[in-house]
């Protein structure tokens, strides 16, 4: 009976472990030569998670319509340099607002092709 409970405790304690690997971001490999747009492809980011839900002005970066490039460049992005750019950052290693790996490769890949308000 002592086995089974200890069996119990250390299949529990596994499987509680392993649920954690799930946090982890998987890379999304964009196909060689993919040009993101700020204007086609970030956008309409910030207008899917509803980032203007929040950062609606009164909140840093300013996310709405109009506002976002000149809000988020240069302060919280460095061009040429996702891994040293707060928006990424926040977004990817600290899951902020939820966003699906694809959407973080196409902020990754603006980022570091230059940031440009393209
Ligand atoms: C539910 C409200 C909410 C939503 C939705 C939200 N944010 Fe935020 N965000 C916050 C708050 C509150 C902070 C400040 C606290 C913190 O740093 O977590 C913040 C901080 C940030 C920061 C860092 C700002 C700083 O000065 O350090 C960035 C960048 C950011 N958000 C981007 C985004 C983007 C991009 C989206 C949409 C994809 C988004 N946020 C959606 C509430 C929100």
């Amino acid at each position: 009976m002592k086995k089974l409970i200890r069996l119990i405790i250390l299949v529990v304690f596994t499987l509680s472990m392993s649920s954690c690997y799930y946090d982890q971001i998987e890379e999304v490999e964009l196909p060689p030569g993919t040009v993101v747009e700020f204007a086609a492809d970030i956008q309409p980011i910030f207008v899917t998670y509803g980032c203007t839900d929040c950062h609606n002005g009164t909140l840093d970066p300013d996310l709405r319509a109009g506002n976002e490039y000149s809000s988020l460049v240069p302060e919280y992005v460095t061009a040429g340099n996702a891994d040293g750019s707060e928006l990424y950052t926040k977004l990817a290693n600290e899951g902020h607002a939820g966003l699906d790996n694809n959407s973080l490769a196409l902020i990754q890949e603006w980022i570091n092709s230059g940031a440009l308000n393209n």
